[in-house]
């Protein structure tokens, strides 16, 4: 298994280009599966779950070209509507293909997701959603069989013990666009990739307003056609490396990225004493004073602060001054990556979901595991800044996220190499 070696120490500098969003990237090629036409998506990420719903689509039925950043799926029918478990265990959200094939074709069998590192992960909002709409679920030997003549629009509450979900707004969005008669969506997700995907919808001949809000409301069509999208910038991405250039006290434009999709995070990195500046082409970070400011952070779904950048942040306020306290409230046990930094030195204790991070001078370098996608990307963070070497083992996880990564923080000084481990 391959390791990433990483020589602490080193300040970020220069300029790196965000990719595409690998969280609307997802949905939107679930989306393709509405249409019989072909679809052109471009600014597609090269990462492991993009690859892995790509052969989920082909697994389908779908005939899918790849050339760089553009996907191409042809004309064409699915040939079986079944997401078998060896795919969907690989990563939860090809449960995304569960609304498009059960709209589109009336029946859809999908493999049950499952657990996770990063805590439980419940699928009934997906499974509530498509009910109201009518169809017929029951979940047998692991798989989760839909079926339904046409689906009806209806009113639905989509909320749950932790307020809207992604993926269960997208599954119900995909499904009520070609259901008979209008359907509303009370607290949907408000998330960058939610609207994404709703303007791909829209070009494809979807009718949806609301675009933005918690309250979807859609006009089923009887059809949609082919088109052509390009993805938004990835602002998990894009976080990462503003918390990178933070931490390491570097300066660092991060190109194409879009800063009014982490207003959440650069209030924080400005409570912090981070100096960042937007840009209509990206936005720029540099560390303002020699110790970061302690910041307090809730989890919050959109616009509140993105779970997915928790731990990174963690990693800064390990080195800040003073006590900084993490409240997690979208996933309550995503802390796996607290042991891992504790063993390159900081000072983090674990309260229920709430972790109380005191502020160390520095980090040392040391052996650590990646556990999931974020936790990984703060590992990296904390290696960064530490002194000496630090060998993360279990980097797939990275790419699963992460394009280029290696490349693009050596692009900015860092010493960071891959090894077969
Ligand atoms: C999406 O997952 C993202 N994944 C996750 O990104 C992200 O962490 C998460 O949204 C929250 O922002 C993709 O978009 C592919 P949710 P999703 O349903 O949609 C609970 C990353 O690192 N819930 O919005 O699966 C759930 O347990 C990943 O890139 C229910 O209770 O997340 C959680 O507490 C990991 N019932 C909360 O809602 C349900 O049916 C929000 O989860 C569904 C979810």
């Amino acid at each position: 298994m391959d390791k990433l070696v990483v020589e602490g120490g080193c300040k970020l500098n220069g300029n790196v280009c965000v990719s595409g969003a690998k969280n609307a990237c997802l949905p939107i090629l679930a989306a393709v599966l509405l249409t019989d036409d072909e679809c052109v998506i471009s600014n597609v990420p090269d990462l492991k779950d993009v690859t892995t719903m790509l052969k989920i689509l082909g697994a389908l039925g779908r005939r899918v070209e790849r050339e760089g950043a553009v996907v191409r799926v042809s004309a064409g029918s699915v040939t079986n509507v079944t997401a078998a478990y060896e795919l969907v265990s690989t990563m939860r959200a090809s449960i995304a293909v569960l609304g498009p094939l059960v709209a589109k074709y009336g029946r859809a069998k999908v493999s049950f997701p499952g657990g996770c590192v990063i805590g439980p992960r419940p699928i009934d909002l997906h499974l509530k959603g498509l009910r109201a709409l009518g169809a017929e679920i029951k979940v047998q030997e692991g798989y989760i069989l839909a079926e339904v003549k046409r689906l009806k629009g209806k009113r639905i509450y989509l909320g749950g013990h932790f307020g809207s979900s992604v993926l269960a707004t997208a599954n119900t969005l995909m499904a009520a666009v070609l259901a008979e008669g209008k359907t509303i969506i009370e607290n949907a997700a408000c998330e960058p990739e939610i609207s994404d995907l709703i303007n791909f919808l829209i070009l494809m001949g979807a009718e949806i307003s609301g675009n933005g809000t918690p309250t979807l409301k859609i006009n089923g069509v009887l059809k949609l056609k082919g088109a052509e999208y390009s993805v938004i910038p990835d602002r998990v991405e894009t976080g990462t490396y503003m918390i990178a250039a933070a931490a390491t006290g570097g300066c660092v434009f991060i190109e194409n990225a879009k800063p009014e999709h982490n207003a959440a995070l650069i209030d924080k990195l400005l409570e912090a004493g981070v100096v960042v500046k937007e840009h209509s082409g990206g936005v720029e970070v540099c560390r303002g004073k020699d110790r970061l400011n302690a910041v307090d952070i809730t989890t919050l779904t959109y616009p509140g602060f993105p779970t997915d950048l928790q731990a990174q942040m963690m990693s800064l306020t390990s080195v800040s001054n003073g006590i900084s306290v993490i409240t997690e409230k979208i996933y309550p046990e995503r802390f796996i990556h607290i042991s891992e930094l504790n063993r390159m030195g900081a000072n983090i204790l674990l309260e229920g979901a709430t972790a109380i991070i005191k502020g160390v001078r520095s980090l040392s370098g040391a052996p650590v595991m990646a556990s999931d996608l974020r936790a990984s990307a703060a590992l990296v963070i904390a290696a960064l800044v530490a002194e000496g070497k630090t060998e993360i083992s279990r980097i797939y996880h990275l790419d699963r996220g992460y394009e280029h990564l290696e490349e693009k923080l050596s692009g900015l000084g860092a010493r960071v190499k891959r090894i077969d481990g």
